[in-house]
């Protein structure tokens, strides 16, 4: 069942996050990784700056969390997590569908691009891997963080907004998981 998260789940949100960051030890450029993933007080700063989660709850509690942001004429997806235990059993899908079916907004996902499952996942809900000069320009625009942050990541972007707000996008395909360099950070 898929439903809003409320001050109530801050300790659950918090624990699905940083159990479900795991996937990225090891992956993502070591001077990205902290412990814990997430500390609280910035999960704190994020709700207060207008990111709402909503949450897959199964067996009576939340396995898994996605966050959404209203950011000038865009929707962000942001801190997608779902518990290690419960990866890869279309929690996450439903979450993603819930939200871009809601969306008001173009919606836009910035990602670690060594974080090629990720890539994956996206793509098979219908979104587009945006690279270089162009997703500098709009991790920029409407993501506020570290410069290093811009040069690892990526961003996901659906049809809306590819008509939208990306800017000089012909015809993007596919990626293949090869074809994403992780030593290119
Ligand atoms: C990404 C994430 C939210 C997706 O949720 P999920 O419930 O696992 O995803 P679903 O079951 O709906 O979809 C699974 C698809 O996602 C991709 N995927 C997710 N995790 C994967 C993994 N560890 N390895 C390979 N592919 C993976 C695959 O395409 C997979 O399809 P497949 O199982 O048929 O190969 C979840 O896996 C997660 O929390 N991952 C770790 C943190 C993360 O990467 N968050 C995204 C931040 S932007």
């Amino acid at each position: 069942m898929i439903r809003e998260c409320t001050d109530a789940d801050f300790e659950a949100i918090l624990s699905i996050i940083n159990d479900g960051a795991e996937a990225y030890r090891g992956v993502i450029p070591p001077d990205r990784w902290c412990e814990p993933y997430m500390p609280a007080g910035e999960l704190r700063n994020e709700m207060a700056a207008g990111v709402r989660f909503a949450g897959h709850e199964a067996g009576g509690s939340l396995v898994g969390v996605m966050g959404s942001q209203l950011v000038q004429d865009v929707i962000l997806i942001r801190h997608a997590y779902v518990r290690t235990a419960r990866q890869r059993r279309g929690d996450g899908g439903r979450l993603l569908e819930h939200l871009s079916e809601t969306a008001m907004r173009p919606v836009m996902i910035g990602t670690w691009k060594a974080a090629r499952w990720a890539v994956r996942f996206y793509e098979k809900h219908g979104f587009t891997l945006i690279e270089g000069d162009e997703k500098d320009r709009l991790l920029r625009t409407y993501w506020d963080i570290p410069d290093r942050q811009v040069e690892t990541s990526v961003v996901m972007a659906d049809q809306r907004a590819l008509d939208e707000i990306v800017v000089g996008w012909d015809k993007p395909t596919a990626v293949k998981d090869d074809e994403i360099d992780i030593f290119r950070l």
